[in-house]
């Protein structure tokens, strides 16, 4: 390995472009892919990367209570969050524990701070994943934040890696007595 490779670089640039991609939309990072385990094994779906905090270990998303996610996430609380980004031809798998904030300060905080388009998400009438006749549900005119819940997942595990043409570099950084070890690990 190349002496001016570094780790601790490496995983501050990681949180950097997770903080990136939470903020513009037109980040690659801004729309992860989520995976949990339910009842059939592996369930994985788009998200919108709502928050990153790099001290705390915590990325978070919002969803409807109703939603599959929730019930599987209750069942089993680790995910893992899958992030490319085709230009700098980065790939990040974080993975760690998800709380669930459903109706407290947290859930609160952030449904006041959102639009009332966004807001309208939670309030159709049907569970998301329910069957319907009309193709076109659209948003209710419910208040809907009865429905709205907040994932926050707290990572113990980053696994990045960068395409190169020169050779792949892969590093695994692990949460371990209140640090994050990291080691290089096969591409
Ligand atoms: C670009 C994009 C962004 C999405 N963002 C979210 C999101 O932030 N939260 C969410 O619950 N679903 C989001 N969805 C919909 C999910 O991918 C999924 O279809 C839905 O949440 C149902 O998932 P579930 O049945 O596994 O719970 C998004 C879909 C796309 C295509």
């Amino acid at each position: 390995m190349a002496a001016d490779w570094n780790l601790d670089a490496i995983l501050q640039a990681a949180w950097e472009a997770l903080q990136h991609g939470c903020e513009r939309a037109s980040h690659p990072f801004h729309t992860p892919v989520l995976a949990t385990v339910g009842d059939d094994g592996a369930q994985a779906r788009t998200v919108v990367l709502r928050s990153v905090d790099g001290v705390r270990r915590m990325l978070s998303c919002h969803t409807d209570l109703r939603s599959p996610k929730v019930a599987e996430l209750r069942g089993a609380p680790r995910a893992s969050w899958l992030f490319y980004d085709r230009a700098s031809c980065v790939q990040l798998r974080c993975t760690g524990t998800a709380g669930l904030h459903h109706d407290d300060p947290v859930a609160l905080e952030r449904w006041q701070a959102m639009s009332p388009r966004s807001r309208a998400c939670y309030g159709q009438a049907l569970a998301p994943g329910a069957v319907s006749d009309d193709p076109g549900v659209g948003p209710g005119s419910r208040d809907g934040y009865e429905n709205f819940v907040v994932i926050a997942c707290t990572l113990d595990r980053i696994d990045w890696l960068l395409l190169r043409e020169q050779g792949h570099v892969r590093a695994l950084f692990s949460w371990q007595a209140r640090k994050w070890q990291g080691d290089w690990i096969a591409p």
